[in-house]
């Protein structure tokens, strides 16, 4: 059996965990490869609505197994938190023993330098995230399977502050007393020690098994650390060749990728987005779409489809076909705009450049509609709205599988 896979296609937030929850419902587990508590994703069920950082969102299928892989960066204590929400979790939530730990004073650096960053700052989640992976990639991180020898691990981490004393403390930050430390592991190792797992091995024999596994992407590709808008990026791989890397399958285990995109688009944080609309247009979409973070309650950017993006984001991924998310948000517009081109510097071009701040877009418009929200069949949607959808199709080159009219799982059209 091959795993299948889910990636966000633009700055993240496309309603991923509202097409795995779906999914999920098929799957014999789910598992996260990258990422950490970054990551925000929504389930709306019958009205009642999760919101997920870590665990998988198949957590509601109550006989799916969830896997936090490798390559994901964990909070103990945000894990620790996010598991209250849920019983029965033990035997059916797996956590790599080999994911790298975010310890207090990864938060704190993240946010030091966001700070010192001034203009510049990132608009991170201040989570840890970047420092956690730099310090990994750096080889000063610290693993969860550590939590198993609490000596070695405190005396470990009292050792980062001695190395980094000259940083941490033109960043302010303070060693912690030993005992502090030490009290803080013990806690983590006596709640999280019994869901360790070497998950690699786990995914092997689920697929080994013909079992089937879906992995569950975080963040979007505009995002990714090597391919998205560097600097103004997350420090994980979040296109689809990131779970080669973050759980141990190898591309040849993985089938079919679905790329989550929404019907127009938005970005938190800082850094390039053409199609922003800075206008009334773009607070309508954020009224409309309530585009304010999961994880931080940040307003979004709002802006309109970039079928450039799209279609290098699609091309990337290796994506079978699309999910078209929050079609709803854009009912009642007159017109709806979609990029077809950038212009930069004088000329037109078809591609992301490598400096996004400078491409203006160039727009195609489309009849607008009335109502999508809630269509569940693709012959009851608006005319103007299905010409949209085979445009998109038609300028990203992919396929549309599903589309998705309100944040209700049920709510979705399959193709
Ligand atoms: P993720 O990070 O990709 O999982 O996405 P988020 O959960 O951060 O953000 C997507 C938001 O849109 C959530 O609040 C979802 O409940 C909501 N949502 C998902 N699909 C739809 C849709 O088709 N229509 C509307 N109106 N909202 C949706
Ligand atoms: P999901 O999985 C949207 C953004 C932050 C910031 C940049 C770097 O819910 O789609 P970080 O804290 O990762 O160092 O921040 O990345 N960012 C996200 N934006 N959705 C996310 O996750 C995000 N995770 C990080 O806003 O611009
Ligand atoms: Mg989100």
């Amino acid at each position: 059996m091959k795993a299948d896979q889910i990636v966000g296609i633009q700055w993240g937030d496309e309603g991923k965990g509202k097409i795995v929850d779906l999914l999920a419902q098929k799957y014999d587990a789910v598992a996260r490869y990258q990422g950490g508590h970054n990551a925000g994703h929504t389930i709306v069920v019958d009205g009642t609505t999760y919101a997920l950082h870590l665990i998988p969102s198949g957590v509601l299928n109550p006989d799916a197994v969830n896997i936090i892989g490798n390559g994901v960066v964990v909070s103990p204590e945000a894990l620790i938190k996010e598991m209250k929400q849920f019983d029965g979790l033990l035997g059916r939530l797996f956590v790599s023993e080999s994911a790298h730990m975010i310890l207090n004073f990864h938060i704190l650096i993240d946010q030091a330098r966001e700070k010192l960053r001034g203009k510049k700052a990132i608009g991170t989640t201040g989570r840890g995230i970047g420092p956690a992976y730099s310090e990994k990639i750096a080889r000063g991180g610290f693993r969860l399977g550590e939590l198993r020898d609490i000596d070695a691990l405190t005396a470990n981490v009292q050792e980062y502050f001695v190395q980094n004393k000259p940083i941490l403390d033109a960043l302010e930050i303070e060693r912690p007393d030993e005992a502090d430390i030490r009290a803080e592991l013990t806690d983590y190792a006596e709640k999280l020690l019994p869901y360790l797992a070497n998950t690699t091995q786990m995914a092997w024999k689920l697929l080994e098994d013909d079992k089937r596994l879906l992995l569950e992407g975080a963040q979007g590709t505009l995002l990714d650390i090597d391919h998205g808008t560097y600097p103004y990026v997350t420090s994980s791989s979040t296109i689809s060749a990131g779970a080669c890397t973050g759980l141990g399958v190898s591309p040849k285990d993985i089938g079919k990728i679905t790329g989550i995109v929404k019907a127009y688009c938005t970005r938190v944080g800082n850094g390039p987005f053409p199609t922003e609309d800075f206008g009334e247009e773009g607070d309508r979409l954020r009224k409309q779409g309530n585009e304010f973070g999961t994880t931080t309650g940040r307003p979004r950017r709002c802006g309109w489809f970039d079928a450039v993006a799209c279609r290098f984001a699609s091309r990337i991924n290796g994506c079978d076909d699309l999910s078209v998310m929050k079609l709803d948000v854009l009912d009642g517009f007159d017109e709806v705009k979609v990029c077809v081109a950038y212009e930069v510097d004088g000329q037109q071009i078809d591609h992301m450049p490598l400096d996004m701040e400078h491409a203006k877009p160039i727009y195609k418009s489309f009849p607008g509609w009335d109502k999508t929200e809630g269509v569940r069949k693709f012959e009851d949607l608006p005319e103007t709205a299905k010409s949209y959808l085979l445009a998109i199709e038609e300028m990203t080159q992919t396929k549309i599988g599903m589309i998705s009219t309100s944040p209700d799982r049920n709510d979705t059209i399959l193709l």
